[in-house]
């Protein structure tokens, strides 16, 4: 598994958030897996209260350091010899989309000195924060990305701990939906009727021209205070 380092504009863009949406957040954020992003670091910037939550953050910084530049220096393999994989326009010039990666490492390392208590080292399907903590929780490149490390029912008690931690009138969601090789997950509807079992409402989204990375499943507690819209609305 790689330990990856996306910039806040990739999460946005993944998971059809935005700035202002951000900043307008009634609550904490959780990026879980936080790995080396940046998202944490930017979005603090934005007056938004985030904490990351990630098994390597129980691991000294130095080392963490090193396996997000490997990450990045696999991930510049990859492109490099299987471009197809990566057909979105942010990667199409790959030293660019990379140098953003390097920016947001760099942010990861400074904000994670700084506030070492936003960083929780914690591992799915377990996560040590109370019912409901967070407005919107975020969960990029883990459940579905790597399929060998999550067999079916761990993804569903991994997906009913993040919404577990999520208020109510907030809401998880989860990218992407397909694996490192472009297959989506094929048992995606049965998990969407055990959420639905386990009373979480989800759907899927899907951001127009954005190819295979365009769905987001987005999932809520289905027993909502009366009146509450959710953060977001339309998340833009
Ligand atoms: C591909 S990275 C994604 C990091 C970040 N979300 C991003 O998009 O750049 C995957 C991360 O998942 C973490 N991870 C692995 N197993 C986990 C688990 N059971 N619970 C939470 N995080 C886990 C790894 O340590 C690694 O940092």
């Amino acid at each position: 598994m790689l330990v990856t380092s996306r910039p806040l504009d990739e999460y946005c863009s993944s998971f059809g958030l935005s700035r202002a949406g951000l900043r307008a957040l009634p609550g904490p954020l959780l990026d879980c897996p936080g790995g080396a992003a940046g998202l944490s670091a930017e979005a603090r910037v934005l007056g938004c209260r985030v904490v990351a939550a990630d098994p390597l953050y129980a691991a000294p910084p130095a080392v963490l350091a090193d396996l997000a530049r490997a990450g990045r220096d696999a991930m510049a393999v990859q492109m490099r010899n299987t471009p197809q994989r990566y057909p979105d326009a942010r990667h199409h010039r790959y030293d660019k989309y990379l140098r953003s990666w390097d920016r947001a490492r760099e942010l990861f390392t400074a904000d994670r000195a700084a506030h070492p208590h936003r960083y929780v080292a914690a591992e799915l399907p377990r996560l040590p924060f109370a019912d409901g903590t967070f407005a919107l929780t975020l969960s990029s490149y883990l459940l579905f990305a790597y399929p060998d490390r999550f067999a079916p029912d761990a993804q569903l008690s991994a997906l009913l701990e993040l919404v577990r931690v999520t208020d109510p009138a907030g809401e998880v969601r989860v990218h992407p939906l397909h694996d490192g090789n472009g297959r989506r997950c094929p048992h995606l509807d049965g998990l969407r009727a055990a959420l639905g079992r386990h009373g979480v409402t989800s759907e899927i989204t899907v951001r127009p021209a954005g190819g295979l990375n365009s769905r987001v499943l987005r999932l809520r507690a289905a027993r909502r205070p009366q009146g509450a819209d959710g953060p977001f609305g339309a998340c833009t």
